[in-house]
């Protein structure tokens, strides 16, 4: 329950605020879960298949790059389980090698590990496999008092949704965490024409608009609020020099909105929006602006063939 309560602190921040802000993260319930699967089969939303071709072609190499000896027990620890469809490529080629490893997903939904370890042990029954549950940074702590060497992954350009405050914290406290020699692998969506990012954030199907929705609807449910859905509107924006794609609700009318769990109303303008994501676009030279303070280098990059999305390997120095 302390999940909810958190989440409704931050709507009623939200709300107050000017200009209205609400997280991503709290797009992801249960509908929200699906909606995201959805979203990644749109053929707009690019980053999937990129990231797939990257993880299909070139698993082989990247598992090099891990400098790993194949008989010395490591750890993989990812960030984000997500669905492991990517990760299975890499775990295929680990096998084949027949390095000595352990694969931990780590992730806030108790149920997303599940499947994805149901799936994996499935598919590869010699996986030594190990679900850790909860917030990245406490699993971290936890994880890292084992002796055995590592490598992280956050991949899914996942870090796109923090700012860049909070993803020069997030890299700062993994580089503290690695030991010299130790590997991220590290997946970005790259910076890019805007023609090529806005579609993906807004799908023709109105999926992508859809699960911007949902976390109105999320309040509704779970706080009786009494948002009418007819009345936002999904906006996307693209600044191509900032390279930061951004969502926003408009409020299509000057309106109330009620929330009963707050007992309270917001009031919304005419065009009024609430902005609730960013999805931020990397080159070197921003990634290398992000680790500046950090003992972290970028070792190798690997590229899909229309060089949309990168894989970096990040070397602890
Ligand atoms: C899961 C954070 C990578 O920002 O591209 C997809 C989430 N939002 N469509 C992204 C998302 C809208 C996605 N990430």
């Amino acid at each position: 329950m302390s999940g909810n309560i958190s989440f409704l602190k931050d709507v009623e921040l939200g709300l107050s605020n000017k200009p209205k802000f609400i997280s991503s993260h709290y797009f992801y319930d249960k509908a929200g879960d699906v909606l995201f699967q959805q979203i990644m089969e749109m053929p707009e939303y690019y980053l999937t298949n990129s990231e797939m071709e990257i993880f299909r072609e070139q698993s082989e190499t990247i598992i090099e790059a891990f400098s790993m000896v194949p008989t010395e027990e490591f750890e993989l620890i990812e960030l984000g389980a997500g669905d492991g469809k990517k990760t299975q490529h890499l775990l295929q080629a680990l096998l084949q090698k027949e390095y000595n490893f352990k694969y931990i997903p780590v992730d806030i939904s108790a149920n997303s590990l599940q499947v994805i370890s149901g799936r994996l042990r499935n598919l590869f029954p010699g996986l030594n496999i190990e679900t850790r549950q909860g917030e990245y940074f406490q699993v971290l702590d936890a994880l890292f008092r084992s002796p055995n060497p590592k490598v992280i992954m956050f991949i899914g350009s996942n870090l796109g949704n923090m700012v860049d405050e909070v993803a020069v914290q997030f890299l700062a406290k993994i580089s503290r965490h690695l030991k010299s020699g130790e590997k991220l692998l590290l997946g970005l969506d790259l910076m890019k024409s805007a023609e090529i990012i806005l579609p993906a954030y807004n799908d023709a199907a109105g999926i992508t608009r859809d699960f911007n929705l949902n976390l109105l609807k999320r309040i509704n449910r779970e706080f009786g609020a009494d948002f009418n859905i007819a009345e936002f509107e999904h906006v996307p924006e693209y600044d191509e020099s900032e390279g930061i794609a951004k969502s926003y609700l408009k409020s299509t009318k000057a309106q109330k909105v009620f929330i009963r769990d707050l007992g309270r109303s917001f009031d919304f303008d005419e065009g009024e929006k609430i902005h609730t994501e960013i999805s931020r676009k990397y080159n070197d030279m921003i990634l290398n602006d992000l680790m500046k303070g950090t003992s972290l280098e970028i070792e190798q990059k690997f590229l899909d063939s229309r060089k949309y999305f990168a894989d970096y390997i990040i070397n602890k120095q």
